[in-house]
């Protein structure tokens, strides 16, 4: 959905290395850590492979290493109210030391909260909304860049190509609505600008898109950004390439989240 899952490797060898050590020096031998993802998505099911396949290769590698580390894998399926109450469960029932994941940036909202009041860090490799933050909430970590990172770099191309206006077509999400206000502020600096923002539910069906895309064709405007997830992606831009969008009259800039 968001991010790279192969990001789960680094960052939970990490997190076992600095947690799990200090854990071992003052005697206890065995460190919870809850997991929550969306356990259907891809992402979600290629991130529990690494993380299991990470865990694996610690013990490999420090053969001596007394703690055992019991992961608490979780469900959100794709939800937010879920996600929270798994991480409510975990923290309440479970005792982890911290929670790797959630996913989507609209859960990590809540999910980073409940980690910051109890003192447990959150760590999502996923969650690339920029307006999550470690300097309000000091428990989450984020293991991957945020959206910001990406701003600077759309408003090069668009600038090399000399374009004055740019549509963004975002999900209407927490995650798609995030990079908006960065990419607005990177365009002004050149004085491009976004005369139409075409905000698309992630729950819209073929037709819904096809009314949208009809209505980016009446404008003058042909360069889009394009920011969303996997499964909102695939519909649009099937739909976009029937309507004959996928042309040398139009150019289309796809974030890394799907790209
Ligand atoms: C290890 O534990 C000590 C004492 O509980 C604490 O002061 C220190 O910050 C911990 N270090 C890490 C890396 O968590
Ligand atoms: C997160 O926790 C820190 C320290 O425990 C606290 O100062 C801060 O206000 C909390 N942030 C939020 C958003 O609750």
């Amino acid at each position: 959905m968001e991010g790279a899952p192969e990001r789960a490797v680094i960052f939970f060898l990490l997190l076992s290395l600095t947690v799990a050590q200090n854990i071992t020096e003052s005697g206890t031998d065995t460190l919870n850590v809850g997991v929550i993802l969306h356990l259907k998505s891809l992402v979600g099911k290629m991130a529990r492979t690494s993380i299991l396949m990470a865990v694996e290769d610690f013990y490999a590698a420090h053969r001596s290493f007394n703690t055992k580390l019991v992961l608490h894998i979780r469900d959100s399926n794709g939800d937010d109210i879920q996600a929270a109450s798994e991480a409510i469960d975990l923290l309440e029932n479970y005792n982890v030391r911290a929670i790797v994941g959630p996913q989507k940036s609209s859960e990590a909202t809540f999910v980073s909260d409940l980690g910051n009041k109890s003192q447990v860090p959150v760590i999502s490799f996923t969650a690339t909304n920029p307006t999550l933050s470690s300097m309000d909430v000091p428990y989450f970590l984020r293991g991957t860049l945020s959206d910001v990172a990406q701003v600077n770099t759309i408003a090069a191309l668009i600038k090399a190509y000399g374009w004055r206006e740019v549509v963004p077509i975002y999900e209407d999400t927490d995650y798609g609505r995030g990079i908006i206000p960065y990419l607005a502020d990177a365009l002004q600096e050149f004085g491009a600008s976004m005369p139409y923002r075409s905000a698309i539910s992630v729950s819209a069906n073929t037709d819904q898109v096809e009314r949208e895309l009809y209505k980016l064709m009446t404008m003058q405007t042909r360069v889009y950004v394009v920011h969303m997830s996997a499964n909102i992606a695939s519909i649009l831009f099937t739909k976009a390439k029937e309507l004959g969008m996928m042309s040398k009259d139009y150019a289309w800039i796809l974030t890394d989240g799907i790209s």
